[in-house]
C-alpha cells in the first residue's frame, strides 16, 4: 500500500477500525510529517454526510486534549476523508487490557479527560461517545503520557441546541447512537441529552479502568454498537434505513438493567472517595451525577491530593514534539 492522497499523502497501512470508518496511517509529504486519515467503510451517501458533521464539529475546536483536524479532502471513489494529527501511541481499551494502571494513574487521567470535556461542552458541544476507544495516550509501555491523551471520534457528537427550564443544556439526538456499554441510561432511549450523559461515560470509562471491565458489559447483552450503520454493514445490507428498528430492539435488555440498578463500584483497594464519585457519574438520573465536569475536575483533585499523587493537577498541554517519523513506527493492518 503506497497509494497517494490529493497529492500530498501517502497512505502507509490500515492503522484503526471502528464500527463505521477506517484509519489509515499516512504520510504528508508536504510538510513531512505522520497523519491519520479517516475514511468512511460504507459508500454511501450517508456515511460521508456523518463524515461531513465529525469534520464540521472538529474542525471548529482547539484543544490540546482533543485530536486536531489538519485537512479534508474526497477520494477519486467519492467518499470524503478527513486528516487529522498522528497521535503515536495506544488507544486507551488496549492499555485496559493490558491490566497495568494504577490508581494514581486512573485519577491523573480522569482529570485530564473531564478538562477536555469542559472545554468541549463550553463549545456547546456533547461528545456522546467517550470511551476507552475512543481516547488516545500517547507513548508506550511503562512510558504512557496520561496527561497527553486526546479525545477522538466526533462521529456522533451533537450541537447542544436548547436549554431546558433548569438551565442545563440539551441537544436533541436525531437517532440513538453512541456505544451502549458506556451510554446513559437516557442516551439509549433517545431522550434529549444533557452533558451528563458525557460525565456518565467518563463514570464507566473510570470504572473500565480501575476495575478492567465496564459497569455494564454491552457483549453480555449481545450488542456492542448502537450505529445503524454499523450494524447493516455487519448483516451485509448496504444501508441502515432496512434495518432502521433493530438496534433499539438488541439493545433493550441492556437499557432494562441500566434503568433498574444503580451501579456500586466493588470495594477493594480503590479508596472510597473515588468509589464514590464514580458512583454519582453512573447514576441513572442525569439530575443526580455531579453538575458539570469543572466538578469532577475539583473532586479529582482533592482524591489526587490525598494520594499524593504526582499530577500538577494541570490542563493537558501542547507539548512541542521531536517529529515522529514512519521508521519508528511499527505498522499493522487492522
Ligand atoms: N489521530 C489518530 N492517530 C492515531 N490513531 C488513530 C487516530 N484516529 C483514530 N485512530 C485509530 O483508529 C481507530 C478508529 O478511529 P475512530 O474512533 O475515529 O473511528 P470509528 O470508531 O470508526 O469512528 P466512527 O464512530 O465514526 O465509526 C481508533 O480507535 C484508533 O485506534
Ligand atoms: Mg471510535
Amino acid at each position: 500500500m503506497d497509494s497517494l492522497v490529493a497529492g500530498r499523502y501517502y497512505l502507509k497501512s490500515r492503522w484503526g477500525r471502528g464500527a463505521n470508518a477506517r484509519v489509515y496511517l499516512g504520510w504528508d509529504s508536504l510538510l513531512d510529517r505522520l497523519v491519520a486519515i479517516k475514511v468512511p467503510r460504507a459508500h454511501t451517501e450517508r456515511a460521508n454526510r456523518t463524515l461531513k458533521r465529525e469534520g464540521r464539529l472538529v474542525s471548529g475546536l482547539s484543544h490540546p486534549g482533543v485530536i486536531a483536524m489538519l485537512d479534508h479532502g474526497q477520494l477519486p471513489d467519492g467518499r470524503l476523508y478527513l486528516v487529522f494529527e498522528f497521535v503515536a501511541g495506544t488507544s486507551l481499551d488496549a492499555v485496559v487490557r493490558t491490566g497495568s494502571i494504577n490508581v494514581s494513574s486512573v485519577v491523573d487521567f480522569g482529570i485530564c479527560l473531564a478538562t477536555t470535556l469542559e472545554y468541549v461542552h463550553s463549545c456547546a458541544i456533547v461528545h456522546r461517545d467517550v470511551k476507552p476507544g475512543n481516547v488516545l495516550i500517547p507513548g508506550s509501555g511503562s512510558a504512557l503520557q496520561w496527561q497527553r491523551a486526546k479525545l477522538i471520534d466526533f462521529a456522533t457528537a451533537r450541537r447542544i441546541d436548547d436549554v431546558l427550564a433548569d438551565g442545563r443544556p440539551v441537544a436533541t439526538p436525531t437517532c440513538i447512537a453512541g456505544t451502549p456499554a458506556y451510554a446513559a441510561p437516557e442516551q439509549l432511549l433517545g431522550r434529549p441529552l444533557s452533558i451528563a450523559a458525557d460525565l456518565y461515560a467518563l463514570g464507566a470509562t473510570l470504572f473500565e479502568l480501575l476495575y478492567g471491565v465496564p459497569p455494564f458489559s454491552a457483549e453480555s447483552f449481545g450488542v456492542a454498537t448502537l450505529e445503524p450503520d454499523a450494524v447493516a454493514h455487519e448483516r451485509g445490507y448496504s444501508e441502515a434505513s432496512s434495518l432502521a428498528p433493530l438496534p433499539l430492539m438488541l439493545v433493550g435488555p441492556l437499557i432494562v438493567a441500566k434503568l433498574s440498578k444503580e451501579v456500586v463500584p466493588p470495594e477493594g483497594d480503590i479508596p472510597d472517595d473515588l468509589r464514590d464519585l464514580v458512583r454519582l457519574l453512573l447514576r441513572i438520573e442525569p439530575k443526580e451525577r455531579p453538575t458539570s465536569a469543572r466538578a469532577v475536575i475539583e473532586a479529582l483533585r482533592r482524591i489526587a491530593a490525598k494520594l499524593g499523587s504526582t499530577t500538577s493537577g494541570q490542563p493537558p498541554t501542547h507539548v512541542a514534539r521531536e517529529p515522529v517519523s514512519l521508521d519508528e513506527i511499527e505498522t499493522r493492518d487492522e
